[in-house]
């Protein structure tokens, strides 16, 4: 199971992954970063920016989960937008080395394929991050999705496109595709960390981590994977049957064993 870490705020939350991601970099500077989009992710991109401050970040690589179709690549809410004014500028990373997947509408049926071909060719994912939708998804993986999925296009739930709709005037422009790694390639990256936080993540995250492993709760996929880790603040973690052990489990865990 993956194994969960149970935080006061987001401020503690995004300390503790900034540490592990920073000393992931500092090990090895060619460190392959999947990155993640939302207000979910931003306290570890705030956290990193002390943390990366001398080290050398130039060939850092990071492929981001997800964009919109059809959306123009300047736009402020494209994905591409995000990772630059959020990840790539403030943390002074080459913007040649950051990818998104390509939401163009030319050619779109082609650009799954060659998103995966590049994070094969970079050496594959170190650390994924990760936010969870209220529906449990993952990336763009809607309920349903397979879990040997690749990056492709997909039809974003009307509740999605709700929540995602305070990022544009209205509901109906949010994109109604998307193009996303499958939950098969988030589940090839060597270590996911997923982060939620706040009440309304709270049934989420308990059927992520603790329901069946499902398709129609796309993030319970983590469940699948070796090296798994969820940072959740309190009310995130309020509908876990066994937080109590989780505490207990963190509060003792072995030193050496890292996050
Ligand atoms: C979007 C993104 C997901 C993200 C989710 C949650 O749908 N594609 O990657 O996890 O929103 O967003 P937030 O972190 O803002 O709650």
């Amino acid at each position: 199971m993956a194994e969960i870490v149970i935080v006061r705020d987001k401020a503690e939350a995004g300390a503790l992954v900034a540490d592990e991601i920073a000393g992931l970099i500092r090990a090895d500077p060619q460190t392959v970063l999947g990155l993640a989009t939302g207000s979910t992710p931003l306290p570890v991109y705030e956290a990193l920016r002390t943390r990366l401050k001398g080290v050398d970040v130039s060939r850092v690589r990071g492929f981001a989960l997800d964009e919109y179709v059809g959306i123009d690549p300047s736009h402020p809410e494209s994905y591409r937008s995000v990772i630059t004014r959020e990840v790539v500028e403030p943390l002074g990373l080459d913007p040649s080395r950051i990818r998104t997947p390509d939401g163009s509408p030319a050619g779109i049926e082609h650009h799954g394929d060659e998103y995966e071909q590049a994070i094969v060719e970079a050496g594959g994912i170190d650390l994924q991050l990760l936010g969870i939708g209220t529906d449990g998804h993952i990336g763009f993986n809607e309920p349903g999705s397979s879990f040997a999925s690749l990056t492709r296009v997909k039809t974003l739930t009307e509740q999605t496109r709700r929540d995602n709709a305070r990022f544009f005037d209205s509901v109906d422009d949010v994109p109604m595709h998307c193009i996303t790694q499958g939950l098969g390639t988030i589940l090839r990256a060597r270590h996911l960390v997923l982060l939620a936080f706040g009440e309304g993540k709270a049934a989420a995250v308990a059927a992520a981590v603790e329901g069946p492993v499902t398709a129609s709760l796309p993030g319970s996929a983590i469940q699948l994977h070796p090296h798994a880790t969820v940072v959740v603040d309190e009310a995130a973690a309020s509908r876990l049957d066994r937080a109590g052990y989780y505490r207990y489990a963190y509060a003792n865990k072995p030193d050496w064993q890292g996050l």
